[in-house]
């Protein structure tokens, strides 16, 4: 039986910066995010006894040795939770812009999360998948709910999952990413959170400032207040970043072309455009803004990028099984 899953990326609102448990990827905090419609991956499973290792190929191109460890020891919880110990052959097509910061681990897990189990012969719930998924990459944990998406930290395996906030957003929520620079990060999230776990002397802050935003935000969300989302967004990504800047040794995912974009941005938004920002593991930048403002900030934006540069998302849906056969 080949099972066919897709599922979309997400981009936080409020970020997963940091683990406390680097085996079940459990998280020091809670995050949130809204899963994007454009950006997807559809991986395709079978088992079978004919395979004599897993085999695995993104858009067709077979892995690295080191993904296909990292693939195996998660297709392992699988075959673990089913009771099989069949190998696999895992396809995978990437609809997510290459390296785009657009965390394309997010909809990779999430999807090869809910295509392995179903072809190793399990139905699992979704809070089921969420934890699942978890195990693979952090965010991916929230790609298997569309809309707006909060990660529960939990206190173990059993309760650290994501749950939908909105999964149909009713509002106008969009976001564009400006592609500055799409070469491979130089510092991973899985690496850069870590360092700062160990040496941010800021973390313990950081702790109270999600659990703040959390609980902000999510009021802000039920009153579809758009401004009020984008300026904790955009607050609490700067606040990510200044753990990075205040690590030891500090490091920054921002370069100098990031440095100007948030200053037009805030320069755009002091001019009566309403729009704000956020950052991940990468230089490029993410504008939130109300769709009604859509064509006013492409406007501005095609002033200081090029069209290509600018790649537009709405809120999209969970994951679901494409093809059964
Ligand atoms: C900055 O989920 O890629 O995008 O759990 O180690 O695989 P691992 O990390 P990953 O980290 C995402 C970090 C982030 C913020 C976020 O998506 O919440």
């Amino acid at each position: 039986m080949i099972v066919t899953a897709r599922a979309h990326t997400n981009i936080a609102l409020i970020k997963y910066w940091g683990k406390r448990d680097q085996q079940l990827i459990l998280p020091q905090t809670d995050s949130l995010s809204l899963t994007l419609d454009p950006f997807y991956t559809d991986t395709s499973v079978n088992f079978s006894p004919s395979y004599d290792h897993d085999q695995f190929s993104i858009n067709n191109t077979p892995v690295s040795s080191k993904t296909a460890r990292r693939l195996t020891a998660f297709l392992n919880i699988v075959r673990r939770q089913a009771g099989i110990s069949q190998a696999a052959r895992v396809q995978s097509i990437n609809h997510v812009p290459t390296a785009a910061g657009l965390a394309s681990s997010a909809s990779a897990f999430a999807a090869l999360a809910l295509a392995a189990s179903r072809a190793a012969g399990l139905n699992l719930s979704r809070r089921d998948l969420s934890r699942l998924a978890r195990r693979g990459s952090g965010s991916a944990t929230r790609s298997i709910y569309g809309g707006l998406v909060q990660w529960h930290r939990g206190h173990d395996d059993q309760t650290s999952y994501a749950e939908p906030i909105m999964e149909k957003v009713d509002f106008g929520l969009e976001m564009i990413a400006i592609l500055l620079d799409t070469h491979q990060k130089k510092l991973s999230s899985r690496i850069g959170m870590q360092e700062v776990v160990a040496t941010s002397p800021f973390y313990p802050s950081w702790r109270n400032v999600v659990k703040n935003d959390i609980k902000n935000i999510k009021n802000a969300i039920a009153a579809r207040d758009i401004d009020r989302i984008g300026h904790i967004a955009q607050e609490n990504a700067l606040r990510m970043h200044a753990l990075n800047l205040a690590a030891d040794p500090g490091f920054t995912y921002f370069n100098a072309d990031t440095l100007a974009t948030m200053d037009l941005i805030d320069h755009l938004r002091d001019t009566g455009l309403s729009c704000y920002y956020t950052m991940d593991a990468g230089p490029n930048v993410k504008v939130i803004y109300d769709r009604r403002n859509r064509q006013a900030l492409l406007t501005e934006l095609s002033k200081h990028f090029a069209a290509k540069q600018l790649v537009l998302a709405q809120a999209g849906p969970g994951a679901t099984i494409l093809k059964n056969e």
